[in-house]
């Protein structure tokens, strides 16, 4: 006979314990919640009443609700009120000696036919299940921050595990109205194994001065439609759980893109932990306040606009879509464009500032640079191109101050980002007009250095490519992989369905290039996809990716 929970019980009530708790209580479960002092069970307590607020306030909850709600748990001080629970879930700080420590009491304490599980994000499951006399009655059961909102719950097989015990843990995610995928027992699961790379890899650019704290998280909410930056979501997380995560999983991997970023190790040392805190990348109003205060980065040259140049008319090169679509954003916001396709730059010489949308590669860029620059001398000069640094095509100049990157997100006109891109003699005036440029057409510019990349694919393609390693090894189907990153972070879609989107040979030739920039074999581009082009399984564009598409 199948499990059916009908008392759960909570150890530790941080913010991920008190949302766990929560989610249970929202289902009817009566839940205990323990803590090891009254301190932190009022701080567990405060957790929850703020979050079942924030319902109440929104109008998806009434205060009868609520109290009703938080009247199912009982807040104790006392594991021996655990006895009866059907499931206990433990969810403190990712310490290896404390989780065992409280396993072998838990296998004491509850009955025969309960189950244990863990929240550990970075722990090894089958360690915290040998510290028990039964580890076949324990699982790891991972939520996602805030819990209640995250719909995807990892339930982590150890190799000592009963069957029917994860079928039950299934079972009961499900009645949660969450979607629950069984995986293995490694460092970081799925989601957390995908999500981390990309966190850590957001923090070296940051700490590289690459871009700002405000350009990074911008650049992934409006390139990609992550509902949050990286930098913002580590504050969410906790700087030193994710500390402790990347270095599980280098200690693992040896991958040495998850060591963690110095940076973040500073952090944490320092005790900027994120939002519990009050301090982490940002500064917040309070410690677990979600409103963040001060303006102590500025984006660069937002308080000098001064220095932008008129730009009256705008000349375009390119005879693709890309081209064509530019010149409908210019004309739509009443900027005068001369389109000339190639060979025809004589035209141009009356234009403040010249767009290169021509292709995207080296000869071809330097070519029509030399050009540009004998017959436009007084003119901004800018590529939208991505594959060829600026840098190159401002070498190709006599004035490469003059010369500076304007990069559509995904090379797509119509999308709402731009990255401006400054090589290291790119001058101020050249950035400001490239981005008051931006401005008068609706788009929000990031600012950045010239890397591979620059900052959107430089942060997906690597994650991308860590999905379809993560495929070849076999430990997560596709779809597994696609409904963790969804379900689990929000992602608007998952890599595998990106993939396909974007073009897996667009993928190939991006990851080729950060990959020469930056020699790391965890950079190296994944076997699978140079398979997947060879054989013309680009996605959606010839019917075949990842998945079948037809055409
Ligand atoms: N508790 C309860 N509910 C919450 C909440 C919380 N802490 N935070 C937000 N919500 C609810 C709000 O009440 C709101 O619900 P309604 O629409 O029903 O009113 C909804 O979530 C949206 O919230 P907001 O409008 O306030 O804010 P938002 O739209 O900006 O969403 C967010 C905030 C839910 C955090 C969203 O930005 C998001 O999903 N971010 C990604 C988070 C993520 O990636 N999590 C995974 C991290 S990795 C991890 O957790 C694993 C690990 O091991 C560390």
């Amino acid at each position: 006979m199948p499990r059916n929970f009908s008392s759960v019980g909570v150890v530790g009530l941080g913010a991920m314990g008190a949302g766990i708790a929560e989610v249970f209580a929202r289902n009817g479960v009566g839940v205990v919640g323990v803590e090891r002092d009254s301190e932190q069970l009022a701080r567990g307590r405060r957790h929850l009443e703020q979050s079942t607020g924030r319902a109440v306030a929104r109008g998806r909850m009434s205060p009868d609700q609520q109290s009703e709600l938080v009247g199912r748990i009982t807040f104790t001080t006392s594991m021996a009120e655990l006895a009866d629970c059907g499931l206990v879930v433990e969810a403190v700080v990712e310490r290896l000696d404390l989780k065992r420590q409280i396993f072998a009491e838990l296998d004491h304490l509850v009955r025969a036919d309960a189950v244990l599980a863990t929240n550990t994000s970075s722990l090894s499951v089958t360690e915290i299940a040998a510290a028990t006399t039964t580890p076949a009655r324990v699982v790891g059961l991972h939520f996602f921050n805030p819990a209640p909102v995250q719909a995807l719950c990892e339930v982590i097989r150890t190799i000592l595990v009963a069957p029917d015990v994860v079928e039950d843990v299934v079972g009961l995610v499900r009645r949660l109205g969450k979607s629950p995928v069984v995986a293995g027992d490694r460092a970081g699961f799925i989601a957390n194994a995908l999500l981390f790379g990309y966190l850590n890899r957001a923090v070296s650019l940051y700490e590289a001065h690459h871009a700002t704290r405000e350009d990074i998280d911008a650049a992934m909410q409006l390139g990609c439609g992550y509902p949050m930056g990286p930098l913002t979501l580590l504050d969410l997380v906790g700087l030193d759980t994710a500390h402790e995560i990347l270095r599980t999983m280098y200690r693992q991997s040896r991958n040495r893109l998850h060591a963690p970023s110095p940076a973040l190790g500073q952090m944490v040392a320092a005790g900027l932990l994120g939002r519990k805190t009050g301090r982490g990348f940002y500064t917040y109003a309070a410690p677990d306040s979600p409103q963040v205060v001060g303006d102590d980065e500025t984006p660069p040259s937002a308080d000098r606009p001064a220095r932008a140049r008129q730009v009256g008319t705008v000349g375009l090169i390119g005879t693709g879509s890309a081209a064509a679509g530019i010149a409908g954003a210019l004309g739509a916001r009443d900027v005068e464009v001369i389109h000339v396709g190639t060979g025809r730059a004589e035209e141009l010489s009356r234009a403040d500032l010249v767009l290169d949308a021509g292709a995207d590669d080296p000869a071809a860029k330097r070519a029509a640079f030399e050009v540009l620059d004998a017959r436009c001398p007084d003119a901004i000069l800018a590529t939208t191109g991505s594959l060829v640094p600026v840098v190159e095509c401002a070498a190709a100049t006599g004035r490469p101050e003059d010369v500076v990157g304007m990069h559509f997100a995904h090379g797509d006109p119509d999308g709402p980002l731009v990255e401006v891109v400054s090589t290291v003699v790119t001058s101020a005036m050249a950035a400001d007009t490239v981005r008051s440029l931006c401005a008068r057409l609706g788009k929000h510019a990031v600012s950045c250095g010239d890397r591979a990349g620059f900052l959107v694919d430089a942060l997906l393609f690597p994650y991308l490519n860590d999905a379809v390693r993560m495929l070849e090894t076999g430990y997560a189907t596709a779809d597994d992989i696609d409904t963790a990153m969804t379900l689990g972070c929000r992602l608007p879609a998952g890599p595998f369905e990106v993939l396909d989107s974007l073009g897996n040979d667009v993928a190939l030739g991006v990851q080729r290039a950060l990959y020469a920039q930056n020699p790391e074999p965890g950079l190296a581009p994944a076997p699978l996809l140079g398979q997947l082009v060879t054989a013309d399984r680009l996605g959606r564009s010839t019917g075949r990716g990842f998945r079948e598409h037809g055409r």
